[in-house]
């Protein structure tokens, strides 16, 4: 969309926080015209990062046509109508509050805010000021998961008996890491919680119902870590290697929790970003009374399917991501052919394009981020008193 083109579309965009995902929130929404032509296009008017570096990154290579080192006229411009909060969890409140107050409708990330309070403060303002809000539990989107789902509301694993949720990485896995936003608990809040537990939460209630109650245990691996080598910016900060002092890692690298579920199945939760072997290790495992299902986002197009063959012979199935599955149809045309985390954006920049247009939420929105903030919160107050918790 150049510049000088008059600003037509319903959805014409800011940004805030220029790093790896301002980048793909806005290649994703790009990318709407190629997978959802039935959508109108966004415009890009304004994007606003803390480093004055970012200005050619977010003009030339992203297409806004205005930057800010300061968030607040993304916030106050009069010709945005949505944003993008893609800044360091610490931003998030402030800069989603004041969207929703001015009426913006807003893209924002996980985890929604550092803690159940900033969580609850921005769902409720969105509400207040009635915006439209998605939020980046992306694996829902994955067409095997819709698939997944589809299956357990239609009975075919019968009643639910098990379920099990993982994240299991390795971008803290090297000591030597550089000590970023994510270990400080002022700037990220919690560690691995916010970082990836908040994901398999809403993945595992989307799929399998509400959690009942809880208990929790949480470890730091690497206690210290050297500060960034100087000049070195934030972005992409998971994977920078450290040269300066050390510094005591403030939130936890670890989490594991055992869980019931209202529907009375029992299981585990349990996250991790230092460890050594896995990369993304997004999964879930779900038994019951009739079938089972394995899935996990390492090979993001392909579904376990574990059930009864009338003929005898039972036993797990590969099922490859298909047509009829979520929106696959969107992306490739046959079965088999691998869709990837980036298309994943792309089906949610659809459903806040589509929620603009309609009128009505499609999700994830921050009411479900507060859902899953008040299981983490419940995760919180176990690892504190070393007993269950009731999830409230
Ligand atoms: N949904 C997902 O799967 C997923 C994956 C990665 C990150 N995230 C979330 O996205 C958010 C951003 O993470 P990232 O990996 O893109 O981080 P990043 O460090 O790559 O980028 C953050 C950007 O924000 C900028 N910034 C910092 N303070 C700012 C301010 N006051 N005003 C404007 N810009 C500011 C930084 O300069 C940087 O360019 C985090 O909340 C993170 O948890 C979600």
């Amino acid at each position: 969309m150049t510049p000088t083109q008059a600003l037509s579309s319903p959805v014409r965009m800011g940004l805030v926080g220029v790093g790896w995902m301002g980048h793909l929130h806005t290649r994703a929404l790009r990318r709407l015209r190629d997978h959802y032509p039935d959508l109108p296009e966004p415009q890009f008017v304004i994007a606003a990062d803390s480093l004055a570096g970012q200005e050619a990154e977010a003009r030339s290579r992203l297409g806004y046509e205005q930057f800010s080192t300061d968030w607040r006229e993304v916030v106050s411009h009069p010709d945005v109508t949505a944003i993008s909060v893609t800044a360091p969890n610490q931003m998030h409140a402030e800069v989603c509050i004041a969207a929703a107050r001015a009426g913006k409708h807003i893209w924002g990330e996980k985890p929604l805010g550092r803690d159940a309070h900033e969580t609850a403060a921005i769902a409720a303002a969105a509400r207040k000021h009635d915006v439209r809000t998605i939020v980046g539990f992306n694996y829902r989107h994955v067409p095997l998961v819709q698939h997944a789902r589809s299956l357990i509301e239609a009975g075919e694993l019968g009643r639910l008996t098990r379920v099990r949720g993982t994240f299991l990485a390795d971008y803290a896995a090297d000591a030597a890491g550089a000590f970023s936003w994510r270990f400080e608990r002022a700037k990220a809040g919690s560690g691995v919680l916010g970082d990836l537990m908040c994901h398999v939460v809403d993945l595992l209630e989307h799929l399998a119902g509400p959690v009942h109650s809880l208990v929790a245990q949480d470890s730091i691996t690497h206690t210290h870590r050297p500060l960034p080598t100087a000049g070195a910016g934030t972005g992409a900060s998971h994977f920078a290697a450290g040269g300066g002092d050390l510094v005591p890692v403030e939130n936890e690298d670890h989490v594991n929790c055992l869980a019931r579920f209202d529907n009375g199945a029992t299981g585990s939760l349990e996250v991790g970003r230092a460890l050594v072997g896995p990369h993304v290790s997004m999964g879930f495992e779900i038994h019951g009374t009739a079938g089972a299902l394995a899935w996990n986002f390492e090979r993001m197009n392909e579904l376990r399917f574990y059930t009864r063959h009338p003929s005898g012979g039972d036993g797990f199935s590969t099922v490859f991501a298909a047509a009829a599955h979520g929106d696959f149809s969107r992306f490739q045309p046959g079965t088999g052919i691998p869709m990837g985390y980036d298309d994943l954006k792309v089906i949610e920049a659809s459903r806040l394009v589509g929620s603009i247009v309609d009128g009505h939420p499609y999700g994830p929105t921050f009411d479900d981020a507060e859902r899953a903030t008040a299981v983490v919160a419940g995760m919180e107050a176990s690892m504190r008193s070393g007993a269950w918790e009731h999830v409230l």
